[in-house]
C-alpha cells in the first residue's frame, strides 16, 4: 500500500517538475533588464522559502555545517552556521548577455543575520586574539557581485535550459555589522572585554578580511539552487 502510494507521488512529483507552467515567473526578453531585475526580484522570496518540486531546500535560514575561515595568520572555523534574511535580498542588477561567450551579472544586496559556534586563535586585523564559543552577526546592506558564463544544455524534458559553467564573486559592505564572539579568551573578562570593543568598532574591516571562504560558501549554496532552477524550468519559460 506504501509503496503504491509513493509510486504515485514520485509520479505526480515528476510530472509536475517536467511540466513546464511556472506561475510565479514573468518572461522576459533577455536585453529587458528592467523585466529581469523584477521578475528576479519577485522570485527572490519564493525562491528563499524552498521550491520541493525543483529540489530546491529552504534557504531561510542557510545552513552550513563547517566554513573553514583559517589563514596563515589565524586559525578560525566556524560550524553549525545559520544564515537568516535572504529571503528579503533585493536584486540591484541582473543581466545576460547572449554574446560569446554567454555572461551573467547579479549583484544582490542582503541583510543577514548570522549565528554560529566559532574557534579562533591567532591574529585578527592586528588585534591577537583566542576564543571558543558562540558567534553571532548582523551584516546590513552587504552587496555580491556575482559575474560568471552560462550555456545552454538539453534537459531531460527534451528543452533548452540554461547552465551556469563558473562563477566568481567581490562583496562589499555598505552599513555598520554587529559582530560579537561569546568567550574570548575562555570567558577572560578583562581580555575579552578590550577585544570585543575593537571588533565593535571595526566590524566591517574584520568581515572584509575574514569574509571571503564565508560569502563563497554563501554563494555556492546560492548558485547550486539557481542551477537547479535553471535545469527545472525551460529557457522557454524565463525568456520571450
Ligand atoms: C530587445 O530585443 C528585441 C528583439 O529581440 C527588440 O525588439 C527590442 O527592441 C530590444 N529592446 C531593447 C530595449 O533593446
Ligand atoms: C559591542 O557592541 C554590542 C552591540 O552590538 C554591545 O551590546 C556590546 O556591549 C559591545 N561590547 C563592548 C565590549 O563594547
Amino acid at each position: 500500500m506504501y509503496n503504491l502510494f509513493s509510486l504515485i507521488c514520485l509520479y505526480a512529483f515528476g510530472h509536475l517538475a517536467s511540466s513546464t507552467s511556472v506561475p510565479f515567473i514573468t518572461k522576459c526578453n533577455l536585453n529587458d533588464s528592467k523585466c529581469i531585475k523584477k521578475s528576479t526580484q519577485a522570485v527572490i522570496p519564493i525562491f528563499a522559502n524552498g521550491i520541493p518540486d525543483m529540489g530546491i531546500e529552504s534557504l531561510e535560514p542557510m545552513e552550513l555545517k563547517k566554513v573553514d575561515a583559517s589563514t596563515s595568520n589565524l586559525k578560525l572555523i566556524v560550524t553549525d552556521l545559520s544564515i537568516a534574511g535572504i529571503k528579503n535580498c533585493i536584486a540591484k542588477k541582473i543581466q545576460f548577455d547572449d554574446s560569446k561567450p554567454t555572461k551573467f551579472l547579479f549583484k544582490i544586496e542582503c541583510t543577514a543575520d548570522l549565528k554560529g559556534n566559532y574557534e579562533m586563535n591567532g591574529q585578527l586585523l592586528i588585534l591577537p586574539i583566542q576564543g571558543k564559543g558562540r558567534v553571532t552577526a548582523v551584516i546590513r546592506k552587504i552587496v555580491f557581485t556575482i559575474t560568471g558564463e552560462y550555456g545552454k544544455i538539453t534537459g531531460k524534458d527534451g528543452e533548452t535550459h540554461w547552465d551556469i559553467t563558473n562563477w566568481k564573486h567581490t562583496f562589499d559592505i555598505k552599513e555598520k555589522s554587529d559582530l560579537n564572539f561569546e568567550n574570548l579568551f575562555n570567558g577572560n573578562e578583562v581580555l575579552g572585554k578590550t577585544a570585543q570593543e575593537v571588533i565593535n568598532s571595526s566590524a566591517n574591516d574584520i568581515l572584509l578580511e575574514i569574509g571571503m571562504p564565508f560569502t563563497t560558501a554563501f554563494i555556492t549554496n546560492i548558485i547550486s539552487n539557481v542551477q537547479k532552477f535553471f535545469h527545472t524550468v525551460p529557457l522557454k519559460e524565463l525568456i520571450n
